[in-house]
């Protein structure tokens, strides 16, 4: 027998439902309960009008359970549009608008200074969230302040935001870097590889899609792509179905949702698989970040092995390597060819890998650092977990050389002298990290 439930009372079709009318139907008791419903739907009505028009500057938090874990950031009214205009403003004859997002991130940070410094238009999106310690996100966020450059608070999920940018600036170009990244922090934390890798990057390319004019997009996808794939160097050809982590498979996800946006939308898309980027400003949860902190305080490091003593390395690439790479992407990028969500014909779609090509074992990295920092490092070498990290990586960067001008010039030996320079600068001697 069929389970009758409660939502089976509902009508199917809301246009067709009509009232009983009961014969029993008293005139008094119906004027009665009009009366309620008209007082109780005034109410219902100001709580909506209050909870939604309070302030001009505070955004809702939707009632869409997808949604509800998006803080509450405020933004809006003229003062704060004044200075989205303002950061977003194009300085020179030939230049290009960009939103940043992730800008407070070590490559967003980066690559938005580049830009302003070259006379475009940036303006920074950012959640600020504290997958490692936001007082560094903040610095960065000073830092690009006093050059020009506004970072907007608030997450790619929200819809409003985005679309509220949009309204104010018409951008030519999305430079989208705002993502959870970290290989092993996907076993502690997996919802936000989803939140913001998958359900964030959908709602941006929703949002560019709808903009008109839809502007073109390059975003991070990720060396990790490459997965269990062990053929080297890695090239873009290559096979890229078996990711090794959490991270890994959501930005695989983000290469084919990028296809699909692409394919129904005319939007032009260019994804940047970045290997092991490092630097100064860079992020505290990399191996040459915390090893430095760690050599610095003394304490024992722990170096990965793989299988029978097989050597782990990594295609290091620096910052402003990446940084040009970024800027090649932007600059080659077609124009997207849909507008107001229709296709107009076929869009550009692009992946580069932007590696280094010198892949450097960690236990050199170590060697590297120790004499940077004039110390020893307490050296504990441990078999490579099965949890994410892979043995070793290595691009092939000829797509890249050949349509962006890539060209990295930086080896680690003179990367790391960079960082370990601005470490201590940043953390006081060692003092600040510290503490
Ligand atoms: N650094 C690397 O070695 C490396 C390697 C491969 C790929 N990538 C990719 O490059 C991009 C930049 O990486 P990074 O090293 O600068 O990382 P990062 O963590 O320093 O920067 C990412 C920034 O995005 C912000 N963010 C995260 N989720 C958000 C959301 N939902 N809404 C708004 N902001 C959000 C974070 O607060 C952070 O400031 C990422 O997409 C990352 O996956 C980096």
């Amino acid at each position: 027998m069929k389970q009758m439930s409660h939502l089976d009372d509902s009508p199917s079709t809301p246009g067709k439902f009509k009232m009983d009318k009961s014969p029993y139907f008293h005139r008094t008791r119906w004027q009665s309960s009009v009366a309620k419903l008209a007082f109780w739907s005034l109410v219902f009505v100001g709580l909506i009008f209050i909870f939604f028009y309070r302030s001009p500057s505070s955004n809702p938090v939707s009632s869409d359970p997808s949604r509800r874990s998006l803080r509450t950031y405020s933004w809006g009214g003229p003062a704060w549009e004044k200075r989205v205009r303002s950061s977003a403003r194009v300085r020179t004859r030939h230049g290009i608008s960009v939103l940043v997002t992730g800008a407070a991130g070590f490559v967003g940070t980066h690559v938005s200074a580049a830009l302003k410094r070259r006379g475009d238009g940036v303006l920074g999106l950012d959640n600020f969230n504290d997958y490692y310690d936001p007082s560094l996100k903040r610095a960065r966020q000073a830092l690009l302040e006093r050059s020009g450059v506004f970072v907007v608070e608030g997450d790619i999920n929200d819809a409003a935001l985005l679309r509220k940018l949009f309204e104010v600036v018409p951008f030519t170009h999305v430079m989208h870097l705002a993502a959870q990244a970290g290989v092993r922090y996907a076993m502690e934390n997996p919802s936000s590889y989803v939140h913001s890798n998958i359900a964030g990057f959908v709602n941006l390319l929703e949002v560019c899609k709808s903009a008109n004019p839809q502007p073109a997009i390059v975003w991070a996808s990720s060396s990790s792509v490459y997965g269990l794939n062990t053929k080297v160097p890695f090239s873009e050809k290559d096979r890229t179905d078996q990711p090794a982590s959490l991270y890994a498979a959501t930005k695989k996800a983000g290469e084919e949702i990028a296809h699909t946006y692409n394919h129904i939308y005319g939007l032009s898309l260019t994804g940047l698989r970045f290997f092991t980027v490092y630097g100064p400003w860079g992020r505290p949860d990399m191996a040459y970040f915390f090893f430095t902190r760690d050599i610095l305080k003394g304490k024992t490091i722990s170096i990965f092995e793989g299988a029978n003593h097989g050597t782990v390395a990594r295609d290091f690439t620096y910052i402003d390597d990446i940084v040009k790479g970024c800027l090649g992407a932007l600059d080659t990028a077609e124009k997207s060819t849909g507008s107001g969500g229709k296709k107009r014909g076929a869009a550009q779609l692009r992946v580069f890998n932007l590696g280094n090509t010198s892949p450097v074992p960690v236990t050199d990295l170590v060697t590297i650092l120790e004499r940077l920092l004039k110390l020893k490092a307490k050296r504990n070498i441990m078999k490579l977990p099965r949890n994410g990290d892979v043995q070793f990586t290595h691009a092939n960067i000829s797509s890249a050389q050949r349509e962006l001008g890539y060209k990295p010039t930086t080896d680690l030996q003179t990367g790391l002298k960079k960082f370990a320079r601005w470490y201590l600068g940043y953390y006081n001697g060692g003092k600040k990290a510290a503490s």
